[in-house]
């Protein structure tokens, strides 16, 4: 894809976003720390904060009775500094009041219990009164602040997430269902392979969601569930907007994304795909655990850099970092603090890959309750001198140099494909592995080539445009539509080259298998038929001989019928020893690989190089450097920034073949250059 040389969404600010979630209301009592908190934002270089996220009993502590004073003074004092506001709505959590006088407000689990008041994150969308509420205090703050000179944009919830499985939810999956199928319950009934079981429906009044103590293994049904929570979160959402569209149409919007945080998986619960679509500037909360026991920094970057490069690609713009810890999280098994050193690269790398803000959770430690010891900027300490702080600081610092970076985009000429509904159908399949079928881990092992040797990728969705990228890499794509296999056979067809691996193309968007064999349109690309998926226990192994080497093959291999494609990887053992594991087919302009197994990492890395050299593939801005060391670039029309980072434990040293400026010491560099351990530095190069 070409270089974006507009500075998209950022018309809002031209300055990388530093601060992050600041709850004052938790402080109200103390104005002697909120005078403090000007001091210290000034002093660690934050610009933005995020308020009121969880205020809602502090903004309306009784029904009807709104208090907006204090709001009023944080944010004109946030602007005595300089500073700006992203401002959010309180659905994420709302006061005992309401769900005291208005039970409906509470979710239902899916074994239909109704959940006490408490915690957060556990409104029923669908609830009347809750959207009610919820539009009322929203349009009273765009009222109240639509204009303040402070507001930068508005941050919408918090982390939408869950279901809820109440009457009214139930009611509104109905009538979705009827929207859907055309009021054909013949056709719902089809398409949810109804007779079996005798799980046909002759009233649409029958159909429950599904549930541990009902019905849960209908995947038609399973997968519509999964739509419908998508389309009733959005609609939850777009209640929540429609005053602040209104009265604010010029303050972006965006709502915090999150991610599945021990191997770094895109969330699961909701389609981002069709949320994205929704939002102004895609924003996300990101929490690795840096220095872990079970993987190697660089293992853990390589994952960082997946899922940004997907959240990037979803609207194909800059977006921002929302929420993420200076120091160490107080959720993960075991809360290790940041090391020296990691608190800088970490945040660059988030930079290098398109993100325009460095924000925190939170900015103000908490004194009580369940975050009192998750890292924030300010500890209970209350000083600018210990080692978070002048991290945090040293950020503050770098980004006030990288203002030429923001709004800038990446390039690519590789996709891999990322698919949320095929993810849940997968999930659901009775088959295979029960425990192995990781896909968004299989699409890590996919982009790990790509990452080592610094190529940029854009992890896209299904939707998206095919047609700029020289590679398509689609692995592990169990759930293809009609559309979605027209549209790869187009790509092919018009000269792109796409990678397809084991359990691709098993079924529709309904979840019902294709009949006859593998989707015609497949073996015309593919020149080849897969006809059985052998499932692997964790001790068995087989190995495919490919380019004069043997790779191990774990967990999958399938059986496949050649027609026209060459054989260019054959399995060594068992039943199906050597016959074809991987193969190449010419399908008009274009190439098709199907890669038969799931194959260790190695295989990647000398299967992708081929390919790499055949497309000229290439990063932006050449480093040489050993493994660890990555090199990620945004550009604009006149220059490249390159992000240079060590993500090893020991000193690396790079080579650079072009003369470039330090942005933030100004030193002219070129030829080697010594990283320390963690060491990032950020290049100017001409483009
Ligand atoms: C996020 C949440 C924040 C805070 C943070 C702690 O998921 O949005 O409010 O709880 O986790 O890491």
């Amino acid at each position: 894809m070409m270089p974006t040389n507009e500075k998209t969404y950022t018309t809002a600010a031209r300055f990388m976003l530093h601060g992050g979630d600041y709850n004052p209301d938790q402080w109200l009592d103390h104005p002697e720390i909120l005078a403090e908190d000007l001091k210290l934002m000034k002093l660690s270089g934050s610009n933005t904060f995020s308020l009121g996220i969880f205020a809602w009993s502090t903004l309306e502590p009784e029904e009807g009775q709104f208090h907006f004073e204090w709001l009023d003074s944080i944010i004109d004092n946030i602007a005595s500094i300089g500073g700006r506001v992203i401002l959010a709505t309180p659905s994420g959590a709302r006061p005992a009041w309401m769900s005291q006088k208005y039970p409906e407000v509470l979710r239902v689990n899916e074994s239909r219990v109704q959940q006490l008041h408490g915690g957060r994150h556990n409104h029923c969308f669908t609830s009347p009164v809750y959207r009610e509420k919820t539009a009322k205090m929203n349009r009273m703050l765009a009222e109240r602040y639509g204009k303040h000179p402070a507001l930068l944009m508005w941050h919408i919830s918090n982390e939408y997430g869950g279901e809820c499985h109440c009457d009214k939810c139930q009611d509104a999956f109905r009538s979705w269902l009827k929207v859907k199928y055309a009021d054909d319950l013949k056709a719902l009934n089809d398409s949810w392979w109804g007779p079996f079981w005798s799980h046909t429906f002759s009233d649409w009044s029958q159909i429950e969601s599904p549930s541990p103590i009902g019905e849960n293994m209908v995947h038609g049904l399973n997968l519509d569930w999964k739509r419908f929570v998508t389309d009733q979160t959005i609609s939850f959402f777009e209640n929540e907007v429609t005053a602040i569209k209104e009265l604010t149409p010029d303050i972006p919007i965006t709502t915090n994304f999150m991610a599945d945080t021990h191997d770094l998986i895109p969330f699961q619960s909701l389609d981002y795909s069709k949320f994205a679509k929704h939002l102004d500037v895609i924003s996300w909360d990101a929490y690795p655990a840096w220095h872990n026991d079970w993987e190697t920094t660089a293992n853990l970057a390589m994952k960082v850099g997946f899922i940004n490069d997907l959240y990037r690609s979803l609207k194909q713009q800059p977006f921002l970092l929302m929420e993420s810890t200076p120091s160490a999280v107080n959720w993960h098994k075991v809360n290790k603090a940041k090391r020296p050193g990691m608190h800088l690269l970490s945040s660059m790398q988030m930079v290098a890959h398109g993100s325009d803000s460095i924000l925190y959770f939170q900015w103000r430690k908490s004194r009580g309750s369940s975050e009192k010891f998750h890292g924030a900027v300010v500890d209970h300490d209350n000083s600018a001198e210990n080692r978070v702080f002048k991290e945090v600081s040293k950020v503050g610092e770098t980004l006030g140099k990288l203002s030429q970076v923001v709004g800038t985009n990446r390039p690519a000429d590789v996709a891999i494909l990322y698919d949320w509904e095929n993810n849940w159908a997968l999930d659901h399949a009775q088959g295979y592995g029960s425990e192995t079928k990781s896909y968004p881990q299989t699409l890590q092992e996919h982009y790990r080539t790509f990452w080592e040797q610094d190529i940029p990728v854009d992890v896209i969705t299904k939707e998206q445009d095919f047609s700029g990228y020289k590679l398509l890499v689609v692995p592990m794509l169990y759930l293809a539509s009609e559309r979605t296999i027209a549209r790869l056979k187009r790509f092919v067809a018009d000269g792109g080259t796409v990678v397809m691996t084991y359990i691709s193309g098993i079924v529709n968007e309904y979840d019902l298998t294709y009949l006859g064999g593998w989707h015609q349109d497949l073996r015309d690309v593919f020149g080849i038929n897969p006809v059985e998926t052998d499932t692997l226990y964790p001790s068995d192994r087989n190995a495919v001989h490919y380019g004069g080497r043997s790779y191990e093959l774990t967990d999958y291999a399938t059986v496949l019928e050649n027609h026209s494609a060459d054989v260019v990887g054959t399995y060594e053992q068992d039943f199906y020893a050597e016959t074809p594991a991987v193969t190449s087919n010419r399908y008009e302009k274009g190439e098709a690989y199907y890669i038969g197994g799931r194959l260790e990492e190695q295989f990647h890395r000398d299967f992708y190089q081929g390919l790499i050299r055949e497309l000229s593939l290439q990063p932006v801005f050449p480093i040489a450097h050993g493994p660890g060391v990555s090199v990620q670039v945004r550009q604009d029309a006149a220059q490249d920034y390159a992000f240079v980072m060590n993500f090893t434990e020991q000193e690396q040293t790079v080579s650079i073949d072009a003369k470039a400026k330090d942005l933030v010491t100004g030193e002219d560099l070129s030829g080697e250059l010594a990283l320390a351990k963690y060491e990032v530095r950020i290049l100017a190069v001409n483009g």
